[in-house]
């Protein structure tokens, strides 16, 4: 079992920090913010993810995780450093990497020899090259080893994703490097693809901009359906079974969030840029994207009647997607903000985030249940697909509300059942 180093206890951070624990390595998880370690190091866990509280309790008893401020204190005695920093989306489209190159000059120093610093972080393509270049210029001992792993963790499943990977990909010019790193995963069960760092960093790039292609393709599709009276989930159904195409990443909604696809999309097309590659086929899954909010935004129009100005909305679900607490680059978050701008009245309820939305957007006013946001309303959208709200009263709800309409942007109820009950519903494509 390895001495292990994870900076930054983000959702990456932390899932890896615990994940390793559990497979029986020594790990110091390290953050920048104190009040976010003393409460890790209580077994405290400050965001929402499955089965990560029981990890991380599990560890700390077992003395094989601690917590820590500062990046060096991870990363002494350390036999592989893992950075996990957040890389954010900068100005110009590119990641904003200045915590990852704060945190290779602060390790730097304190790397032991034969040290290896691995990137986790999204980064772009040539990083791990770049992380190497700073450790060097910082003073880390000549034999530290630098390799690229990127993760592919969903928020809400990332414990699971880590334990039972689809696959371990680990990018080294070194090939002994690489085998090192992936004996880390030795109780993972998963192919391992050792590659070299640049290829590492684009597998992940590209992954992420192919799921954000099919999830555009279903969405634009699902247009398509409702143009000529087709029903979107009977296609899917109908494509899925060809093992070529498959059935995951085909849900239509109200397009794709979250602190990854925007970032890593807009991040891909500027490093095809860069090279002077017009990559105009996921300019298109992004434009289409952007389109897809807009039309959700349409389809409450129409319900209201099509004025907005005025209109009482009850919205369920802000998060960027259900089990996630995320709200950043919610789709919900910025349909909400249209209707707002278009003068309507909105009232909403999340299962996850709570009331930290209204921070994010004035003007909104965020209730505790899902019935209090629904009450008085002229239409109803539903945003995220939370399972909690196909099981509520809708009755009651058809009851309480001033007009009986629902904008399904996530086909998550049964139109029949809703139409029963007096509604008029609106999906997604059907
Ligand atoms: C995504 C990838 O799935 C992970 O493999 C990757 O590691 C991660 O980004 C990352 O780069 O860190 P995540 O952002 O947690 O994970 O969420 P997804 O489950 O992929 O969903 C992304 C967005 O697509 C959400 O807004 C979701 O609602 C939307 N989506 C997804 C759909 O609208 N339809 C679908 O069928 C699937």
């Amino acid at each position: 079992m390895s001495q292990v180093g994870v900076v930054g206890a983000g959702y990456v951070g932390l899932t890896t920090a615990a994940c390793l624990a559990h497979l029986g390595h020594a790990v110091v998880c390290a953050d920048l913010d104190a009040d976010r370690v003393a409460r890790l190091a209580k077994g405290d866990v400050p965001i929402l993810e499955e089965g990560l509280p029981e990890l991380v309790a599990e560890g700390l008893a077992a003395h094989r995780l601690r917590f820590v401020v500062g990046a060096a204190e991870a990363a002494k005695g350390a036999e592989f450093v893992f950075l996990c920093v957040q890389t954010p989306m900068g100005e110009d489209g590119g990641a904003d990497l200045r915590a990852l190159d704060d945190a290779a000059r602060e390790i730097a120093p304190v790397l032991q020899p034969g040290a290896i610093v691995i990137n986790k972080s999204t980064v772009p393509v040539g990083s791990t090259v770049r992380v190497d270049r700073l450790l060097r210029e910082a003073g880390a001992v000549s034999d530290v080893g630098v390799a690229s792993n990127p993760e592919f963790l969903r928020e809400g499943t990332a414990v699971r994703d880590f334990l039972h990977p689809s696959r371990v990909v680990v990018g080294a010019e070194d090939t002994s490097i690489a085998v090192r790193v992936s004996e880390l995963y030795k109780r993972v069960q998963a192919p391992i693809v050792t590659t070299d760092p640049v290829s590492a960093e684009m597998i992940k790039y590209a992954s992420n901009a192919f799921l954000a292609m099919k999830v555009s393709f279903v969405n634009a599709i699902a247009n398509v359906c409702e143009a000529v009276n087709a029903d979107v989930r009977e296609v899917v159904l109908g494509m899925g079974y060809d093992p070529r195409i498959g059935f995951e990443f085909l849900h239509p909604g109200p397009g794709w969030g979250g602190s990854c696809f925007p970032k890593d999309t807009a991040a891909l097309l500027r490093t095809a840029a860069e090279a002077d590659y017009d990559f105009e086929l996921l300019r298109a899954v992004v434009s289409t994207n952007h389109d897809q909010q807009e039309r959700i935004v349409g389809k409450v129009r129409e319900a209201c009647g099509g004025e907005l100005a005025g209109a009482a909305v009850g919205v369920w679900g802000l998060t960027y997607k259900a089990n996630t607490d995320d709200l950043r680059d919610s789709p919900a978050i910025s349909i909400v903000q249209r209707l707002l701008d278009a003068g309507a009245r909105v009232r909403a309820y999340d299962p996850g985030a709570g009331e930290r939305a209204t921070e994010m957007v004035p003007g909104l006013e965020v209730v505790p249940d899902a019935y209090a946001a629904s009450e008085g309303a002229d239409v109803l959208a539903v945003l995220t697909e939370w399972d909690a709200f196909r099981w509520l009263d809708f009755r009651r709800i058809a009851a309480s509300m001033r007009r009986r309409s629902i904008v399904d942007a996530r086909n998550l109820l049964d139109p029949a059942a809703m139409r029963h009950l007096g509604f008029d519903y609106r999906g997604v494509g059907r």
